[in-house]
C-alpha cells in the first residue's frame, strides 16, 4: 500500500515509519512526505531515506483549499492511498477529507477525547491524572475527534516531568502506529 506522512516537526514517527517500510517490516511504500514548516528536520530524515518530500508555504497561497488540491495533486501523481498524520500541526479541510475519506490516521499523546491539540503531555500533567497514553483515530473535520481505531494507556509515576512521559509516550507512538498500519494494510482493521 502506497502511503505519505505528514508532519511539520521533528519525525521520529515519520522515521519509524519509513524505515520499517524499507525494512520489509511494514508492507507499505512511502512515496511521500508532506511538510508544512521550512526549517522542520524531519525533512532531513525523509531525505536520509531518500524519500521524496513536497514542502509547501501555508502563507504563499490565499485558503487552505488551495494548498490542498496541490497535495492532493502529489497525493495522487503518487498513487498514495492512506495518509498517515505524525505531528501535522493542521486541520484537514474538506479537499482532502473528502478525497481520502475514512483513509487519513492520526497520531495523539492522550488518551482521547481527554486533552485533544496542543501540548497533550502538559495538559494531562496539568490536571493531575495519573493516567494519560497514545490515541490512533481517523481524521475528520475536528481538532483530534474522529473515530478512535487503537489506544494504549500509559500510568504517570509520581513525580515525573514532561520530558519524562514524553519519552515513554514515544516509544509507545512507535510501537503502536507502525502495528496499526500493519493491520489496516492487511485489512484486519
Ligand atoms: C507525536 O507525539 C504525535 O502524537 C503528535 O505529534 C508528535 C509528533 O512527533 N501528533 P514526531 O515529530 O513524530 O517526533
Amino acid at each position: 500500500m502506497n502511503i505519505a506522512v505528514f508532519a511539520s516537526g521533528s519525525g521520529s514517527n515519520f522515521d519509524v515509519i519509513a524505515r520499517q517500510a524499507q525494512e520489509g517490516i511494514l508492507d507499505v511504500k512511502v512515496k511521500l512526505l508532506v511538510c508544512d514548516k521550512e526549517h522542520a528536520p524531519v525533512q532531513q530524515k525523509a531525505q536520509a531515506l531518500g524519500v521524496p518530500v513536497f514542502r509547501f508555504v501555508p502563507s504563499n497561497y490565499e485558503h487552505k483549499e488551495d494548498f490542498e488540491k496541490d497535495i492532493l495533486h502529489v497525493l495522487h501523481e503518487a498513487d498514495v492511498e492512506l495518509l498517515v498524520l505524525a505531528g501535522y500541526m493542521r486541520l484537514i479541510g474538506p479537499t482532502l477529507l473528502q478525497a481520502y475519506e475514512g483513509k487519513i490516521l492520526n497520531i495523539h499523546p492522550s488518551l482521547l477525547p481527554a486533552f485533544p491539540g496542543k501540548d497533550a503531555i502538559e495538559q494531562a500533567l496539568q490536571a493531575n491524572v495519573k493516567v494519560t497514553g497514545v490515541t490512533i483515530h481517523l481524521v475528520d473535520e475536528g481538532m483530534d475527534t474522529g473515530p478512535i481505531i487503537e489506544q494504549e494507556a500509559l500510568r504517570i509515576e509520581e513525580g515525573e516531568d514532561a520530558s519524562a512521559v514524553q519519552k515513554k509516550i514515544q516509544q509507545m507512538e512507535h510501537r503502536l502506529y507502525p502495528q496499526v498500519i500493519q493491520q489496516i494494510v492487511k485489512g484486519e482493521i
